[in-house]
């Protein structure tokens, strides 16, 4: 433990109750708590005003005042201090009401043994410190870059792009985020965790089991896997009985938290853009629409981008990366895919079906598994260039 001294301020009128909890916090010998006692609200405001407090230990039956009107008057004094609640057995249902809007925790008086006390203090301070760091860092860092990657149609090789596009940007950058969004079976897990583990990872679905005000950074933050390389993961469900019908409302809410989390956050969209994948959409600087060069292919790219622009769901940035699974017997030329689809072209994915499997065997993109291969140069050159100005703006 830390052996700074950290200010508290008592407030409590119950000379006995304030003893006791005094005596409790400076005997138990890792003390580095310097105590003062206010008996009022208006004393324990006063104090606030002019003092630098680390933390409020308030009883909110005082005499000028009672109930959660007291919590209330000392947040809006000092909306910055962390207030732990003191209360009697009787009246724990008002603390439970002050931890929901923001109290870090409460304590019943009489049952709190002077270590625990002590404790209970120290990492309602820590606490508190470290959401503010992280409230911080949202506010701040709203420079989140967002990149949409949505598939033509099926099995175009989307998330084999969004993969090796996130993992080659993790290793320049910091704080990137690879988002499946996705119901079902997350395909994530395959590409990372096939025959390591069986073991269930935080997924998705947890976070669409919350109503969409309380889908914040912090909730994201909990559910993101994060790989050695750096680069956070949020996994689809692993488990059938995890499967979920995405809502628009919560992938709004969920793209809105991930722009404040990531320097670049690249969302899997699968190949259909449902409503839920337009939500999430919106937030996005920039969409790669990923096609083969199969005719039906191209056409559905077309029917994709002329979609998108549509709906208007993005400032309207999308371009193309064309990927080569196999040779084909009758294919389209880029340039031709390019005017079809009206779009700018990102780059192109050569035929790489060794390469792809191998890092599917080693559960690592082939951009870290095998990095001098023609395709990882690709992707890396994709992931590079979406990283400029020209493709994601300042
Ligand atoms: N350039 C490539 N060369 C050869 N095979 C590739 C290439 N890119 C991807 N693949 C392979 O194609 C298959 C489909 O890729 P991927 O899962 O990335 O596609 P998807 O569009 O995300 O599919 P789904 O619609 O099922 O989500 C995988 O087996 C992958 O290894
Ligand atoms: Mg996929």
């Amino acid at each position: 433990m830390s052996t700074k001294v950290y200010n508290i301020l008592l407030v409590e009128d119950n000379a006995v109750d304030a003893r006791v909890i005094t005596e409790a916090l400076t005997k138990t010998g890792e003390g580095a708590f310097a105590i003062q006692r206010a008996e009022q609200l208006s004393e324990a405001l006063e104090k606030l005003r002019t003092q630098a407090i680390d933390l409020v230990l308030l009883d909110f039956m005082l005499p000028d005042s009672e109930g959660m009107a007291t919590f209330t008057a000392v947040r809006k004094e000092a909306p910055n201090v962390p207030v732990v609640a003191l209360t009697g057995v009787s009246d724990e249902s008002i603390a439970i009401e002050a931890v929901r809007q923001g109290a870090q925790d409460f304590l019943v008086k009489g049952q709190v043994q002077p270590k625990a006390l002590h404790r209970a203090l120290y990492y309602a301070i820590e606490r508190h410190k470290a959401q503010a760091a992280q409230l911080k860092h949202i506010q701040e860092g709203k420079t989140g870059k967002m990149i949409g990657v949505i598939g033509a149609r099926g099995g175009v090789g989307t998330t084999t792009v969004a993969l090796n596009v996130a993992t080659a940007l993790a290793k320049k950058h910091k704080d990137v985020i690879a988002v499946e969004l996705l119901g079902s079976y997350s395909s994530f897990y395959d590409h990372f965790f096939y025959k390591k583990s069986r073991a269930t990872l935080s997924s998705l679905d947890a976070l669409m089991k919350l109503e969409p005000e309380k889908i914040t950074p912090q909730e994201v933050e909990r559910c993101l896997v994060k790989l050695p390389s750096g680069l956070g993961l949020l996994l689809g469900p692993q488990r059938v009985e995890d499967f979920t019908e995405l809502q628009p409302d919560k992938t709004d809410a969920l793209a809105r938290a991930l722009a404040g989390l990531g320097q670049y956050v690249v969302l899997d969209l699968q190949s259909h853009a449902s409503a839920a994948c337009q939500a999430a959409m919106k937030h996005c600087d920039f969409v790669v629409v990923v096609i083969d060069r199969t005719p039906t292919c191209v056409a559905a790219g077309k029917m994709t981008a002329d979609l998108l622009q549509q709906l208007g769901v993005i400032p309207v940035r999308i371009g193309v990366v064309v990927v080569n699974r196999q040779p084909l017997p009758i294919s389209v030329d880029v340039a031709e895919v390019l005017n079809t689809m009206g779009c700018q072209l990102v780059g192109v994915m050569p035929t790489a079906t060794d390469a792809c499997s191998e890092a599917l065997r080693a559960g690592v993109p082939m951009v870290t598994g095998d990095p001098q291969g023609t395709a990882s140069d690709a992707l890396t050159e994709i992931a590079d260039r979406l990283a400029t100005e020209q493709f994601l703006g300042k």
